[in-house]
């Protein structure tokens, strides 16, 4: 019996080496030693080879519009860069891009090293590569996070088969003001959804395995409250509150932070006097201390020069100092890291202790990234071939482009079109613009890619379409269009469109801004349709007035007299290269619109920051009949034109039962039902949304806050029930110290299709 066991166990020894052993070889990619270490012993091993020159040679990063793949760059900044490039001094380059360029940097930096460490290649990858997302406002639009996350996870795909390995993005930051012309790259103004999509997007972008080549390292953006820039001009200052930056700006950078977001990126702007680059309360503090963050800070494109401009360092190399000492690892275009570190380690002006943390956490992506494994992991032409504009990448971009759609207005059911024996005129130049539908940020794609309107209209064949432009919305070029070559003036072709519209069944216009006049740089001071556009839809309408207004636009657009007059109105944003079959789709009703809006519309830009989430002030009603003592406008009302979190259907939805079950003190949660009926005749999908109000609290609360919401698919007739929880985590808030607190009280809690239900009950605890 001895025997047997002892013969047993020897087996089972065998069995079980062999099985490790299989196991390590597995996991190691080969039987090296090395292999079996974790990726910080890696790292340290590493660190521990460096001169000091070479850890800050990690910490610099270069632009890289040059041409690589031909002999090495002579004179200036480019030879330089190649020199530096050579002697281990650039940790990361951005903007190289292609799998030819990026292999020719690449080889440098590994080959021609003394180390031989791979860089990190960083590219603007905000929705989509080549193959184009919609913006990431009209993405949010959808409320949809898987869609969300698959655009994500498709823009992955096609920037890493082009050699890019960290995208920077996503942009989360929170913006109540449509003027700020970054409000096109960011998730619109809600904390809540805009955690959500943030975590959506980390995900989408980073998937579940850092190390395939398909996935690429994210980067939070821009740390912090870059997005309530004073008077919405870009790079302007931002003095806000502890309770606004808690409560408003974090929760989305802390959702990326738990998705395990690998990078973030610090901003331009000052924060209460501190450049944000600059600012150990943001970056070491919080980020790093607080919240334990591991991944890197990179600056924002030469922030830490810009801290001279700001007035907080006396020149470079202070700024490099404050920048360092502040936590930034990374110094994006400055040049001063490489410039000044060293001699200020020597100055004892900065602690070598931080160089060492900086590296390491750069060190540590790279790896997690599997770049020391094969730092050509992402540079095959074939397959750069095969994914580039693929059909599942185009499936998926036409997918979310349908579904960011928010239809604001049909009246007598205008919506959808019928598919035979209308004659449709359709105007405006933006109709069979292939460039605009793009947006900002899509440096990768083409000019003429995105399929238009007028495209993807004609697929339809039953109805007659005339085309007329009315007026060209810019002069001259495109690409770095502002308010100044927006055609002011030319209504030279007026007389022709409204030819084409006298006599037709449906005029569909398109109008809005060119894909070029939001994003980085692109503040506006009026919220009108630009140039002679609004002129022209008066005209049009005063010879046909059953029109559908498509809008084209990155913000909010004020547009009362359209929403006065026009009978259906269609927000379809950039919707990038899928844009003309995505909006044809929903116009011809083969897509049912289900989009909400992710900002409010204001009225004026007067009104402007206008946000659902707002205080209540202590005069928030008029008293009494001509009292002028209450928090209002003496011209223009308080409300919006359209709410955050509104957008109509071709199906109609009724609310009803709110049921609201207070487990309090039973379990810790308030659980609430809700059920939601399709009263129209086609299938539908509707954002349920759930919006709280604390009644009185040490810090006021909103008037109301999103805290939950739930997209049902409804058959027509179909009812279902959306249900949801509330618990300490969606009733508590930051009190002005920073602190998270739950205080009991009296609550509402609202149930329904936008943030202006009134479809609320109570509850206590
Ligand atoms: C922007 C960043 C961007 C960087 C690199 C800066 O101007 O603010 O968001 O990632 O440029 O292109």
């Amino acid at each position: 019996m001895k025997k047997l066991i002892t013969v047993k166990l020897i087996f089972l020894y065998i069995f079980l080496t062999g099985f490790i052993f299989s196991c390590t070889k597995l996991f190691s990619n080969g039987n090296n030693a090395d292999d079996l270490k974790s990726i910080d012993q890696k790292v340290e091993i590493l660190l521990s080879k460096m001169t000091l020159e070479e850890k800050i040679g990690q910490m610099n990063q270069y632009n890289g519009f040059w041409d690589f793949t031909g002999p090495a760059p002579k004179g200036g900044h480019a030879e330089k860069k190649y020199e530096d490039l050579k002697n281990g001094l650039v940790g990361s380059m951005l903007n190289v891009r292609g799998v030819k360029d990026v292999t020719a940097v690449q080889k440098v930096a590994v080959e021609e090293s003394r180390l031989g460490i791979p860089l990190i290649i960083g590219f603007d990858v905000i929705h989509g590569y080549k193959t184009i997302s919609p913006i990431p406002i009209a993405e949010a639009a959808s409320w949809d996070l898987e869609a969300i996350k698959k655009s994500a996870e498709m823009a992955a795909l096609e920037s890493s088969a082009a050699g890019i390995n960290w995208t920077f993005a996503p942009m989360v930051d929170i913006s109540r003001d449509a003027r700020w012309g970054r409000v096109m790259e960011g998730a619109g103004e809600d904390p809540y959804l805009g955690s959500k999509i943030a975590e959506a997007r980390v995900n989408g972008f980073q998937g579940n395995d850092l190390s395939l080549n398909s996935t690429i390292a994210a980067c939070a953006k821009h740390f912090a409250a870059y997005g309530f820039a004073e008077g919405g001009r870009d790079y302007n200052t931002v003095d806000i509150g502890t309770s606004t930056l808690y409560n408003m700006v974090f929760p989305p950078f802390i959702a990326a932070k738990n998705a395990g977001v690998k990078t973030f990126m610090n901003s331009f702007n000052e924060l209460n006097g501190v450049p944000a680059t600059g600012n150990k309360y943001l970056q070491r503090d919080i980020l790093k201390e607080k919240w334990a963050y591991d991944g890197f800070i990179v600056s924002d494109w030469g922030s830490i020069t810009e801290m001279i401009s700001h007035g907080h360092a006396k020149d470079g190399q202070h700024a490099a100092e404050l920048a360092l000492n502040a936590g930034s690892d990374m110094d994006m275009e400055s040049y001063l890291y490489v410039k000044h570190l060293e001699d200020l380690v020597d100055d004892k002006k900065v602690d070598l202790n931080f160089i060492d943390d900086a590296t390491r956490r750069i060190l540590k992506v790279k790896y997690e990234l599997g770049l020391f494994d094969d730092p050509y992991k992402y540079c095959d032409l074939e397959r750069e071939k095969e994914i580039t504009g693929s059909k599942e990448i185009n499936d998926a971009a036409f997918d979310i482009a349908k579904k960011s759609i928010v239809l604001l207005k049909n009246k007598n059911n205008l919506l959808p079109l019928k598919k035979e024996g209308q004659k449709i005129a359709l105007i405006g130049a933006l109709a069979t613009d292939k460039t605009s539908p793009l947006g900002s940020w899509r440096i990768a794609a083409d000019d003429h890619t995105a399929v238009s309107v007028l495209e993807g209209l004609s697929q339809y064949t039953g109805n007659t379409i005339t085309y007329s432009k009315g007026a060209d919305l810019t002069y001259g070029k495109t690409e770095f269009v502002t308010e100044l070559n927006i055609n002011t003036t030319d209504k030279s072709e007026f007389t022709k469109a409204k030819e084409v519209a006298r006599n037709v069944d449906v005029v569909i216009m398109v109008l809005g801004e060119h894909g070029f006049q939001s994003g980085e740089g692109r503040s506006r001071t009026s919220l009108d349709l630009p140039g002679v556009q609004q002129e022209l839809l008066e005209e049009i309408f005063s010879v046909n007035p059953n029109i559908v207004l498509v809008l084209n636009n990155g913000r909010p657009l004020t547009i009362n007299w359209a929403d006065e007059n026009i009978p259906a109105i269609v927000e379809a944003w950039q919707l990038g290269t899928q844009s003309g079959h995505a909006i044809a789709q929903v116009l011809y009703g083969d897509y049912n619109p289900s989009g909400k809006l992710p900002m409010t519309f204001p009225r004026d830009v007067g009104q402007v920051p206008l946000y659902y989430n707002y205080k209540n002030t202590g005069r928030p009603n008029l008293p009494g009949p001509d009292s002028v003592f209450w928090s209002h406008y003496n011209d223009e009302v308080n409300t919006p034109l359209y709410p955050f979190g509104y957008g109509l259907s071709y199906s109609i939805f009724k609310y009803s039962n709110l049921s609201v079950t207070n487990n309090f003190e039973r379990n810790s949660k308030i659980e609430i039902s809700i059920a939601v009926k399709n009263i129209g005749d086609v299938e539908g999908k509707e954002v349920v949304q759930l919006y709280i109000r604390d009644k009185y609290a040490s810090i006021t609360r909103p008037v109301k806050e999103l805290r939950g919401f739930e997209l049902l698919n409804l058959k027509a007739g179909e009812t279902k029930v959306a249900k949801f929880e509330l618990t300490e985590k969606e009733l508590g808030f930051y009190d002005n110290q920073g602190k998270w607190i739950f205080e009991r009280g009296e609550f509402e809690v609202f149930v329904g299709g936008n943030s202006q239900t009134q479809n609320k009950k109570s509850f206590k605890i």
